[in-house]
């Protein structure tokens, strides 16, 4: 196999989900993130329409993340099924990655082009920022559910109505490898050929 062809196999088969817990707690320059957000932006589109926009968290940006997660998942700490533990292991999530990317696509206006494009779009954007941590050694996750798609996120991260929030990217150093991958099937249960 040729030695790109080799490497890249490489990069995409042993890329791995990495979460927050995983991650040594180092803090990363800011200039591996634009790296890493550069090659989103290489990402292909139907008509050049490049809709992922990104917010990216550090700092104390982490912590007032943290809230809204919390606040957002768990709701009020008056309510009487109120869970105190769960509310601060989801406040302290993003403070233990180096940087969040809040992921967000803004559709086009081409009626040609569906918004089941543009979220293709914006996934592939993800994955190339993936793979580009793994590349790096750098460990990352995207996370989604009900916060990541609410409107109330989208709102936090400054966007208005017309954009659709996608979730969070999650990226930290680590010093572990990468633990194996695991797929429910192979491939070929997953193909049809026709000739
Ligand atoms: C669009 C998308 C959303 C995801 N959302 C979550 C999530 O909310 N929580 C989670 O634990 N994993 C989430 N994941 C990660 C998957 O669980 C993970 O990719 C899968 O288990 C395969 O593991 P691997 O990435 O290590 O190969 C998401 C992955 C994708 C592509």
């Amino acid at each position: 196999m040729k030695e790109a062809l080799k490497n890249l196999v490489d990069i995409i088969s042993d890329r791995r989900t990495i979460k927050p817990d995983q991650y040594s707690g180092a803090v990363l320059d800011d200039s591996l993130i634009q790296k890493i957000l550069e090659q989103a932006n290489w990402a292909p589109t139907h008509g050049y329409t490049e809709p992922w926009r990104f917010v990216v968290y550090k700092g104390a940006a982490l912590e007032r993340l943290g809230e809204f997660l919390a606040n957002f998942n768990q709701g009020d700490p008056e309510a009487p099924d109120f869970n105190k533990i769960r509310y601060n292991r989801i406040k302290s999530r993003p403070s233990m990655a180096s940087h969040v990317i809040g992921i967000a696509m803004l559709p086009g206006t081409n009626p040609k082009i569906p918004e089941i494009e543009e979220v293709s779009a914006v996934a592939m954007a993800v994955q190339n920022m993936w793979l580009t941590c793994h590349a790096m050694g750098l460990g990352a996750y995207w996370s989604t559910g009900k916060a990541a798609f609410s409107d109330e996120f989208c709102e936090f991260m400054g966007f208005d109505k017309q954009y659709k929030s996608l979730g969070l990217f999650y990226i930290g150093a680590t010093e572990k490898n990468n633990p194996p991958g695991r797929r429910i099937s192979n491939i070929d249960t997953k193909v049809r050929w026709e000739s």
